[in-house]
């Protein structure tokens, strides 16, 4: 991370958290809905399949950037599908930088060819070995290693969202992450069980094991962007909801936190290790800020 833009984090963090602000900082622009696939544990795919047009989504992102945000999310749907008036993911990428984001991250499935070097991170979704992948997510598991293996750049962190069918592959993640070239890190989340998903979401018990297996393969090296100072909390569901440091906006739509803000009781439940993190962070937990340090300087 540039020196310029870790001054511009420290001030907004020092401001949020003295005068208790509620500016957001991290957005996400939704592309589409529209996806290839249709996994078993996801709630918002294919709802409309509009891939929403370029001028839309310039739009948007200059309205975050007008907010304040600087952090900035391109997710779906399957965002590689994402193409309008001769413009493709990578120019959005691109145009984003040039707006003045300072991180600019992109959520896929992987099973389009990886072409993004501008992104700083490209989440990667890998739901587990490859049996319990697959069963998530199709057949996708091989073509997906092929992706990451012919990727132009080595700013691909995996991203699980573990759940009943995956949860006791969180290693075999971790280990992947740490072998595969191009490949720099993993970072989880918890099943956020919408109401169409209930069977999938893990007890406290379950999340637990989870977490003191990710702590386990931290000490064993394993590449985790994550912040183990959290997991209490994760486990417990005792982090404050919703996050007022992040937006999401879709098809125009401005939401806090994340586009399933609108579904009752869910913030009771969420499962995204983001909101945790950040939450805890804002508050001015001090063991959160110095992991957050540590962690965010050795994988951005
Ligand atoms: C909705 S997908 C969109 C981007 C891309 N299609 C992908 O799969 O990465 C973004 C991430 O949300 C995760 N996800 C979907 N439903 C979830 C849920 N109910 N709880 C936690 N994570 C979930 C997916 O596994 C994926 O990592
Ligand atoms: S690839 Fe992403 S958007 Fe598509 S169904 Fe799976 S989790 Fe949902
Ligand atoms: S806190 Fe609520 S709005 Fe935010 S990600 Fe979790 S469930 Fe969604």
């Amino acid at each position: 991370m540039k020196v310029s833009s870790f001054l511009h984090f420290a001030g907004f963090g020092i401001k949020t958290i003295l005068f208790k602000k509620k500016d957001p900082i991290l957005g996400t622009v939704i592309l589409t809905d529209k996806c290839n696939l249709h996994c078993k544990h996801c709630s918002v795919n294919n709802i409309t399949a509009v891939i929403h047009p370029y001028e839309q989504i310039k739009g948007e992102m200059r309205q975050l950037y007008d907010m304040g945000v600087r952090i900035l999310f391109f997710c779906g749907g399957e965002t590689f599908m994402w193409k309008d008036s001769g413009k493709n993911l990578r120019d959005l990428v691109i145009e984003a930088k040039e707006m003045g984001f300072l991180i600019v991250n992109v959520v896929t499935n992987g099973t389009f060819p990886i072409d993004l070097p501008e992104a700083d991170l490209i989440l990667l979704s890998l739901d587990g070995d490859k049996e319990r992948h697959n069963m998530v997510r199709g057949d996708t598991y091989d073509t997906i290693m092929g992706n990451i293996a012919s990727a132009t750049s080595d700013n691909i962190c995996f991203y699980m969202a573990i759940n009943q069918i995956n949860k006791d592959h969180v290693r075999d993640v971790c280990i992947t992450a740490r072998d595969t070239k191009n490949v720099r890190a993993v970072s989880f989340n918890f099943h956020t069980p919408y109401p169409d998903t209930r069977e999938l979401a893990l007890s406290k018990e379950e999340k637990k094991e989870c977490c003191d297996v990710i702590k386990q393969m931290m000490k064993e090296k394993c590449p985790v962007f994550n912040l183990k100072s959290a997991f209490p909390y994760l486990i417990n569901n005792s982090f404050p909801t919703p996050c007022h440091q992040c937006v999401v906006i879709e098809n125009g739509k401005v939401s806090t936190c994340g586009r399933c803000i609108d579904v009752p009781g869910l913030c009771d439940e969420c499962g995204y290790f983001f909101v945790a993190e950040y939450t805890l962070l804002f508050k001015g937990n001090f063991k959160i800020i110095f992991d957050m340090l540590r962690t965010y300087l050795k994988y951005i």
